[in-house]
């Protein structure tokens, strides 16, 4: 039990480091968890291939990785493409426009067609046969089958980098991410542009509320879907109540009907990416995981999800703490308490 103990924190089991392309293999779709469908919820409203979806939940709940999960779940007919908010003036629409088509000039190439490429493998693995096209809205179709070429790529780049020189007018921009998404639509590729890193707003309201009422507000009228991370306070900003009524769907995270049993789950599945079969009991006592499950708890307002990177940050901390003591078999309640006052609970955002 203690070997257990000891290639759980040699593997990092319970890390929540967070890196995007990471966060879908670690993610437990909620209906798994014994909560609503919100998985498939966002893939609906994804699929429906028009205006801006918000994600919403506490600070540390899951939203990036809902997204991840979703976004690389997606048919080889929605391309997920990645723009950050970082160093960008995100609540002016042709400022994100501009970086936006930056973004997309500067991506590798790979990474334009891993989705693509894993979608079909993953559609051979299940046997999926499709139709060749598929109608999504009045002139608007996606095509099954592998279209993201070596050249097609460079001629997505090419668009992108002529579109970026046109650009210094705003109403350019605009007119050049519209363009840039037509080139995806003539490869019958529907565009989902997927803005995650949010929480960077933290502490400047005003930026956030700008976004929603103007960046948001500008690529809902365009042809491609939005999915966008909203922290719970967000909602409360007035950009965001102006906009509300735009947006093609709210997809609120629920909280974990019954904690214990959902974070049992969660924690076999980090446990088995770490390479260990044992139950969850085998590494923390059931009182242990009572008092886990009270720290998920603690951190629930108004039946929405928890703070769940604090839960496995508790439980990261009181490996921790186990492993200090040289006869500990498992983790403890007493452990698990010590975690808590190590790894203090965090404001619901950083509003
Ligand atoms: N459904 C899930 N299944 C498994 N792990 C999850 C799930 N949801 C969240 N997690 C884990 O919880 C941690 C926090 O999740 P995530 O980073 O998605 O939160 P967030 O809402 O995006 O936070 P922030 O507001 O800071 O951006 C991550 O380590 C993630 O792996
Ligand atoms: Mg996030």
């Amino acid at each position: 039990m203690r070997d257990t103990l000891q290639t759980l924190d040699d593997e990092f089991a319970f890390q929540t480091s967070g890196r995007f392309d990471l966060l879908a293999g670690e993610h437990v779709a909620y209906t798994a968890l014994g909560a609503p469908d919100v998985d498939g919820a966002l893939r609906r409203s994804i699929e429906r291939a028009e205006g801006v979806t918000t994600v919403v939940g506490r600070m540390g709940s899951g939203k990036s990785s809902l997204i991840a999960a979703v976004a690389d779940s997606l048919e080889e007919g929605f391309l997920p493409l990645r723009v950050s908010v970082i160093g960008v003036e995100a609540g002016d629409p042709a400022a994100f426009a501009r970086h936006a088509i930056t973004e997309i000039r500067d991506l590798p190439d790979a990474q334009l067609t891993r989705h693509e490429a894993h979608a079909l493998d993953r559609a051979a693995a299940e046997h999926r046969t499709q139709i060749a096209t598929r109608e999504l809205r009045a002139g608007f179709e996606i095509a099954a089958g592998r279209i993201l070429t070596g050249k097609v790529v460079g001629d997505i780049k090419r668009v992108a980098a002529e579109e970026l020189q046109r650009a210094a007018d705003p109403s350019d921009a605009m007119r050049g991410m519209q363009r840039l998404f037509d080139v995806f639509w003539k490869l019958k590729r529907c565009p989902v542009v997927i803005v995650e890193d949010t929480d960077h707003w933290g502490g400047s309201p005003e930026l956030a509320d700008a976004f929603f009422d103007q960046t948001s507000r500008a690529f809902a009228t365009m042809d491609a879907a939005m999915v966008v991370a909203t922290q719970s306070d967000y909602t409360r900003l007035d950009g965001y109540q102006r906009v509300r009524d735009k947006l093609t769907a709210e997809v609120f995270l629920p909280q974990l009907p019954d904690v214990e049993r959902g974070l049992t789950i969660v924690l076999q599945r980090r446990m088995s990416l770490a390479g260990v079969q044992a139950p969850v009991h085998d590494a923390l006592e059931p009182e242990g995981l009572q008092l886990l499950s009270q720290s998920y708890i603690e951190s629930v307002t108004d039946g929405r999800a928890g703070d769940l990177r604090r839960t496995l940050a508790v439980m990261r901390a009181a490996l921790d703490i186990a492993l200090g003591e040289p006869t500990a078999q498992r983790v403890t309640r007493g452990h698990v308490e010590e975690g808590m006052a190590r790894t203090p609970l965090v404001p619901s955002s950083a509003l």
